[in-house]
């Protein structure tokens, strides 16, 4: 039994909504779906452009929702504040530029130290889990110890990049190795997250120490063609 729980990422239903300016699809029913078919967690990432999922969402998931809600924010004041006032179970926090795709890489621990270690203790004292999103970088898992937050999540875009163009992997797969193994070792819970297929997420799984995935893109994807219950199901599945 590998029992890794499974974050659903419904962004990209807001996507679609907000292609056609409409009120539907509606990540809140992909939210009530993402827990009735077995998501361990859902989370949304409410970006400072807005430019998928928006407050109004976060409002309606968070009041209906009774599995935990994973609010994904940039360290910015603005952000810290909303998480504060909406109270998600878990935070992630997240580097964001406004021009990328998505979230390109994991947060540059160095820069900002003090902003992360006072906030990072001021969404602990609101009851709320904090994690970080890293590189698998022992350096970056050591400094996320010392700035006192509960989880890291190991950004896994580079492997899975590999993985979908059948390259070698191996030295990227040893470095999330180590890196969730440091993360154990300290006490940090470890989880990942950023690209992961069906196929990624089948590899990544037999990594020990990874205790939850948090995944969107191919999932809101694949649930196209297979509906987003089935989808949910064959990703438990996996990691199970
Ligand atoms: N984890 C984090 C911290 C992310 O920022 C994202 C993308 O929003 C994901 C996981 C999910 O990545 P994907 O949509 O590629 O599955």
């Amino acid at each position: 039994m590998k029992n890794i729980r499974l974050g659903v990422n419904i962004d990209h239903v807001a996507t679609v909504r907000n292609a056609r300016g409409e009120k539907y699809p509606s990540p809140l029913r992909a939210a009530l779906i993402a827990q009735k078919f077995g998501a361990d967690s859902v989370t949304i990432h409410l970006r400072e452009d807005r430019r998928h999922i928006k407050e109004l969402d976060l409002k309606q998931i968070k009041s209906k929702l009774r599995i935990p809600l994973n609010l994904e924010i940039a360290a910015t004041n603005e952000m810290i504040k909303i998480a504060i006032k909406y109270k998600p179970a878990f935070i992630c926090l997240v580097p964001e530029k406004r021009k990328e795709v998505t979230t390109e890489g994991g947060l540059n621990l160095r820069y900002k130290k003090k902003f992360l270690k006072s906030n990072i203790n001021k969404l602990k004292k609101n009851n709320i889990r904090v994690s970080l999103f890293v590189e698998p970088s022992l350096r970056d898992i050591r400094e996320s110890k010392i700035l006192n937050a509960d989880c890291v999540e190991i950004h896994t875009g580079k492997i899975c990049n590999l993985i979908n163009q059948k390259k070698n992997y191996k030295t990227e797969i040893k470095r999330i190795k180590e890196a969730a193994k440091l993360g154990n070792k300290i006490g940090l819970e470890v989880h990942a997250g950023h690209g992961l297929t069906f196929k990624s997420t089948k590899i990544l799984s037999k990594i020990s120490g990874i205790k939850e995935f948090n995944i969107g893109h191919f999932l809101v994807g694949e649930s196209i063609f297979s509906g987003l219950g089935n989808t949910i199901k064959k990703f438990k599945k996996l990691i199970i």
